[in-house]
């Protein structure tokens, strides 16, 4: 039977949950004009019930506990902002249970407990909609699920963590130092509860883990994605990859190739020409190269509240006209069929083939880069530009700049590992992958 109002329960009141009783009442007419029916907030959970917020939560019933909330209610749809794993499993779970679609904006919840959530909607024939996980109001899960669904995708790239991209962008922008860039997202409200997920990478594998199964069939597994965050990054590696023509951006690549799917998570140097590579700020971007639609791009605000909530609004409508449609369970919650999602062959680093930008401190005297180039050549390491920097430190070191051909990772690493134990090396090296992103 047609519902003419859907009655929906927002637990989580932060930035997102914030954004979303927010833009569900600032929207209302426009919403229900599309929608033709009434989207209800008729309760809200949080922690605490009088704290200071950005939305007016006086008209809902309120509970502290989101369990009990669930229990009671008669929803229709549960919308799940808490973020985390272990409250957010138990509360998305006993929703299907009985019978509650489910809304999230929840990356972790899905990356690591997706494929069991996935069996429990399909058991209860229910919705759980998660576009607001990946990229906030980019929709590029429902790109993926719903307007690529008839391709062979070959490979995903893309900036999918604000907070990294607004650090890199503001320090080369404003020079200013890491932690005073991060204090500003973190107060944007860009940043994770605990910032070291966005700048080590772990939001960024989160989202990858989740993009990696849509587009190519395979169950959630976060532990296949190699990750590393953008802590190796220093203000000189900017301006030397700007002057070669590239900058630096923290990617999370899926790619086929012959001997399987590589799954990554690291800076990388892009051509400035590419598009991605001007994509800037707390902005994210999506490149899905595909065998009948070729290369396309997807780019808009990455985080915050009414950027974030407008994704998760448009899965609540989406939502709700299933629940009018009777059509539930239409889209399979990993764009597979459940029983069609099979592993395949994740590629460890080291058997990536890649073109590298190195930067190395050296003693400034004869003989240096003969020392370097000779262990280049005994791994069959090609070198394709040099540039020596006359940034003199304080202890008359110099930077060698070095951008390779392609190479085995494998190589690379024994390669530096070897000119790192030279007496004229005086730190770690630097080294940063290079992505062409061509189709
Ligand atoms: N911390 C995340 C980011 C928020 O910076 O992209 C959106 O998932």
């Amino acid at each position: 039977m047609k519902k003419n109002k859907i009655k929906i329960g927002v637990c989580g009141l932060g930035t997102v949950g914030s954004g979303v009783i927010n833009l569900l009442s600032n929207n209302k007419e426009e919403i229900e004009k599309r929608s033709g029916f009434e989207i209800s907030v008729t309760c809200v959970s949080a922690a605490k019930k009088d704290k200071k917020r950005d939305c007016d939560i006086k008209n809902y019933k309120f509970y502290s506990d989101p369990l009990k909330m669930v229990q009671d209610e008669d929803l229709d749809i549960l919308v799940e902002l808490i973020g985390g794993e272990t409250v957010a499993k138990e509360l998305v779970t006993a929703a299907l249970n009985k019978k509650i679609h489910v809304v999230t904006a929840n990356k972790a919840l899905i990356a690591l407990h997706g494929n069991k959530i996935s069996e429990t909607s399909e058991k209860n024939t229910c919705d759980v909609y998660y576009e607001a996980s990946v990229a906030g109001a980019v929709p590029i899960i429902r790109v993926v699920r719903e307007s690529l669904n008839g391709n062979d995708i070959k490979w995903i790239a893309g900036i999918i963590n604000g907070t990294t991209n607004y650090i890199l962008t503001e320090m080369l922008k404003s020079k200013k130092d890491f932690d005073i860039v991060l204090k500003e997202a973190q107060d944007l409200g860009y940043a994770e509860a605990d910032p070291t997920f966005d700048v080590g990478g772990i939001d960024a594998a989160h989202k990858l883990t989740i993009l990696s199964s849509i587009c190519f069939g395979i169950p959630l597994d976060f532990d296949s994605i190699y990750v590393e965050g953008i802590e190796n990054i220093e203000l000189d590696d900017l301006n030397y990859a700007k002057e070669l023509g590239y900058a630096i951006k923290h990617l999370a690549i899926g790619r086929k190739n012959n001997d399987g799917i590589e799954l990554r998570v690291h800076s990388c140097l892009i051509p400035e020409k590419r598009l991605i590579a001007n994509v800037d700020g707390v902005k994210n971007a999506v490149v899905v190269s595909s065998d009948a639609a070729g290369p396309t791009l997807y780019y808009g605000a990455g985080a915050g509240s009414l950027a974030t909530a407008s994704s998760v609004v448009s899965d609540i409508i989406d939502v709700s006209r299933k629940i009018n449609s009777n059509s539930n369970n239409t889209i399979p919650l990993l764009s597979y069929q459940n029983k069609e999602l099979v592993n395949k062959n994740i590629l460890n680093i080291n058997d990536i083939v890649s073109r590298y930008y190195l930067r190395i401190r050296v003693t400034n005297k004869p003989g240096v880069l003969a020392d370097i180039t000779k262990i280049f050549g005994s791994k069959s390491i090609s070198i394709e530009s040099i540039l020596q920097k006359e940034d003199v430190d304080s202890d008359k070191n110099v930077p060698i700049v070095l951008v390779t051909h392609e190479v085995l990772e494998k190589n690379i690493v024994e390669a530096l590992s070897s000119i790192e134990k030279l007496d004229v090396v005086k730190d770690k090296i630097v080294k940063i992958r290079i992505e062409e992103l061509e189709s």
